[in-house]
């Protein structure tokens, strides 16, 4: 079997995140993880060291990756940081924008009479751009953007938002594609230009997603 990233360090994020409200409630989201799951699969099967940093979602370790479990966006940013330096970083994570301002110690009660409640979020850091802008930036940057509408505009514009190499774009919201089914169809952007990616199997997209960054990375770093 070939090993396009044998001796490469890559490091990829999968799932969702959880911002802790009290300790019984959270915000989260639709995320499965098994993109980025996939994505980590292939590289291990292309040759790379692993590291796979997981929110909360219940999926096997795919064989050979390295895991590391997080809840929240300021964890996630956390180990994603202390895992770099790498050749490759993949976002393949659907990270909290906004989090709670502070976390209840204690359950939330309803009050009598009171027919609503507000929440007041902050913004949390964005991980994909942070990784991009960093001193030891990996050669590659991979961030995923999961769109209801005007996805491809949506992906071209963040892709020079967050300084990344590439952005694979999803739609999310219709049959076949997205977050928890087992296809999925991408759209891979890079400054160059766009192609598809399936729609086929997670695995299958994974695969040549996969591909397509150890063909970047060794004219980069042949
Ligand atoms: N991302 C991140 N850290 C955040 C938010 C997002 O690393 N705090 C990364 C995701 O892992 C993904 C990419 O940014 O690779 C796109 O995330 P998405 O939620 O689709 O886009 P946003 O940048 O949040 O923009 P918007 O909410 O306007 O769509």
């Amino acid at each position: 079997m070939s090993a396009p990233l044998a001796g490469r360090r890559v490091l990829v994020t999968a799932g969702p995140t959880y911002e802790d409200l009290d300790p019984v409630r959270f915000l989260g989201n639709r995320s499965s993880g098994k993109m980025g799951f996939a994505v980590a699969a292939a590289a291990v099967a292309a040759g790379a060291d692993v590291v796979l940093v997981a929110g909360p979602v219940h999926l096997p370790t795919p064989d050979g990756a390295h895991r590391i479990d997080v809840r929240s966006a300021a964890q996630m940013h956390a180990a994603v940081f202390s895992a770099l330096p790498a050749d490759v970083y993949v976002g393949a994570a659907a990270v909290a924008d906004f989090t709670p301002a502070g976390v209840a110690t204690s359950k939330i009660k309803k009050r009598p009479g009171e027919d609503g409640l507000t929440l007041q979020l902050v913004r949390t850091r964005d991980i994909l751009a942070d990784v991009a802008a960093h001193a030891a930036r990996p050669r590659v940057v991979v961030g995923f953007a999961a769109e209801t509408d005007d996805v491809d505009a949506n992906a071209r514009h963040k892709l020079a938002a967050k300084g990344v190499d590439v952005i694979a774009a999803n739609r999310v919201g219709i049959a076949g594609s997205g977050f928890e089914g087992d296809d999925n169809l991408l759209v891979v952007h890079d400054a160059a230009r766009s192609h598809r990616l399936g729609p086929d199997s997670k695995s299958a997209v994974a695969t040549a997603l996969v591909a397509l960054i150890a063909g970047r990375l060794a004219q980069e770093m042949p």
